[in-house]
């Protein structure tokens, strides 16, 4: 089994830094699902894909060059040579990545090639998005739901965006996004052998402790 740990959950739980974080200390690979859909959908956005049309959507993902780090002390993204590490996390591709996570055919893609990837990297690795425990790596060695309230992971997001945002433009970013993607995918109850930590009033050390306590017990 090469998925040790498997964490999913909804935006602004933490995810990406206690995955990245437990990488480290157990000198793991790490793989950001997350970023492979903002980068699938940069490059839709980049082409002038008609994100109303789910055939073009599954194009893009099939087509996209995605290029993507599996060393958690380096992350990077390309996608056909151009560094999109930063690109992908502005405000508009996050408003539309959205468009190509609820098309089914455009998600098998993505699995496949995450699972290639993680083939490829020939390490052992903490995976980690909406999907994981589920679909990608149903049989990881620890599998981990990451939870938070509404509150705290708006004021995460918002803490992480600098504080520039106004409430109704995060609330958007982060429940409104969530809303959309659960419509196909279900990250808000935990599948059977899934363990869920609720980390709302817990700081990252914390959470961090908390999720090496599930995969070392
Ligand atoms: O950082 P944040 O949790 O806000 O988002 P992310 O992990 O970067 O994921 C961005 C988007 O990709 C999500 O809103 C989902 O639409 C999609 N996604 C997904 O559908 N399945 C995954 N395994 C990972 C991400």
């Amino acid at each position: 089994i090469q998925v040790v740990v498997a964490i999913d959950g909804p935006s602004g739980s933490g995810k990406s830094t206690v995955s990245k974080e437990i990488a480290r200390r157990l000198n793991l690979g790490y793989l950001d699902t997350g970023a492979m859909y903002r980068a699938v959908t940069w490059w839709a956005m980049h082409e002038g894909t008609d994100f109303a049309e789910p055939s073009a959507v599954v194009e893009a993902a099939r087509n996209a060059p995605v290029e993507i780090s599996t060393d958690p002390d380096h992350q990077f993204v390309r996608v056909g040579g151009t560094d999109v590490t930063d690109a992908i996390r502005t405000p508009e591709v996050t408003s539309q990545v959205s468009s190509v996570a609820t098309v089914p055919a455009a998600r098998e893609v993505l699995v496949q090639r995450q699972r290639g990837i993680i083939a490829d990297s020939g390490r052992r690795i903490v995976a980690e998005g909406r999907d994981i425990t589920t679909v990608v790596a149903p049989d990881a060695e620890a599998r981990i739901l990451l939870v938070a309230s509404e509150q705290a992971r708006m004021n995460r997001r918002g803490a992480q965006l600098g504080g520039s945002q106004d409430a109704e433009a995060l609330r958007q970013q982060v429940v409104g996004r969530d809303a959309k993607d659960s419509t196909v995918v279900n990250f808000s109850t935990a599948a059977d052998g899934v363990v869920t930590l609720d980390n709302s009033e817990l700081t990252l050390e914390q959470s961090v402790t908390a999720v090496m306590d599930l995969v070392l017990r």
